[in-house]
């Protein structure tokens, strides 16, 4: 079965076709960053927009690229949310006008079981059980996947999403948007230890984040400093190891809580560089099994969206005609 997935649920358009017998057959993501950069966020209007003029243009270019017909593909998925609800409307409306013109059937995809499932794109030995931790920017979640379509949530962020405290750290320190790449590549050159930030409820039970107080620690300890760029990278290094060892110890609870041998990570937090290392490490030293998808597949893209629709459609699922999507929707 040969799936084309639409993903435009924030500032990426992203298209690719899945093939459920030969894989990945092309992707294309166009990133709108340099539109929204002025204004510091993703202003909705403008990615809508962006969306329309994108869209098509790269669902022919990913086609030409699998060297297909539009004919040869057999179902269309598209990110039916969470996300901005005009955004995910070119997705859906969009997606769902090809499918019947092309007479196949079309199934909206839930963006984080897109996250979540994205490790297995590439790597056909990897199934369930296992524990997800998502970390995107709107998400921080630990889920137990029993199954594909199979979650239970094993804990949360109460407040700001580990993305979202990386974004908002960096523009409170005056990186460009996005932030949180600008604050983990400053990161690299800061000093280790100079300053020690908290990691929020790792001295109580249980599988919550929260990290809205940490950004409150960074704005602090930046606006008592003397704002060197050296200060700011030894900063930025503070703020992401408390947020890399924060991850690794509920992740460690998870583990142990579910007796799951394997952890996989998604989500766009999930391409951090010191995240990857210190959780490689963690599963090392358990003997247990850590999976990444490629950092170009940890952010938003469509290939996770024509391979979670790929299942979908595979187990009989899809949707009448009708453009609906869900801006808040729980997995
Ligand atoms: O999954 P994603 O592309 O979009 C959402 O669904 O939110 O995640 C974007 C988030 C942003 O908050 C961004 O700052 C963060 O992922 N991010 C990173 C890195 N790359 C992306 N955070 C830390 N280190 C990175 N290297
Ligand atoms: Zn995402």
């Amino acid at each position: 079965m040969r799936v084309l997935g639409i993903e435009t649920s924030c500032d990426e358009t992203g298209v690719a076709v899945y093939d459920t017998d030969r894989g990945l057959l092309a992707h294309a993501l166009f990133s709108q960053i340099s539109l929204h950069a002025q204004y510091g966020g993703v202003v909705p209007e403008l990615a809508s927009r962006d969306h329309v003029r994108k869209l098509l243009p790269l669902v022919r270019q990913v086609l030409a690229e699998a060297g297909l017909a539009p004919a040869d593909l057999d179902g269309v998925a598209y990110t039916a949310g969470p996300g901005l609800v005009g955004a995910l409307m070119v997705g859906a409306a969009t997606g769902r006008a090809l499918a019947w013109a092309l007479d196949r059937p079309a199934v909206g995809v839930h963006h984080m079981e897109g996250h979540l499932l994205a490790p297995l794109l590439e790597d056909p030995g990897l199934k369930p059980p296992f524990v997800a931790l998502l970390v995107s920017g709107g998400h921080t979640q630990l889920v137990e996947v029993a199954a594909v379509g199979e979650y239970r949530l094993l804990g949360e962020t109460l407040d700001d999403a580990a993305g979202e405290a990386f974004d908002k750290t960096a523009k409170m320190m005056g990186l460009p948007y996005p932030g949180g790449p600008e604050l983990a590549r400053l990161a690299e050159s800061g000093r280790p230890g100079l300053f020690s930030f908290s990691r929020p409820m790792t001295d109580r039970p249980g599988l919550d984040f929260s990290f809205s107080g940490l950004k409150t620690q960074v704005l602090l300890a930046w606006q008592g400093s003397d704002q060197t760029p050296e200060t700011r990278a030894d900063i930025a290094r503070g703020f992401e190891d408390a947020v890399v060892e924060t991850l690794a110890i509920k992740c460690q609870r998870a583990l142990d809580q579910t007796g799951a041998r394997t952890l996989v990570v998604a989500g766009g937090v999930g391409a951090n560089a010191r995240l990857r290392e210190r959780l490689q490490a963690l599963a090392e030293k358990r003997d247990a099994r850590v999976c990444f998808p490629r950092p170009a597949f940890c952010t938003d893209n469509g290939a996770m969206i024509a391979f979670a629709g790929a299942l979908r459609l595979m187990a009989g699922q899809h949707e009448a005609a009708v453009v609906t999507v869900t801006p808040r929707w729980d997995m």
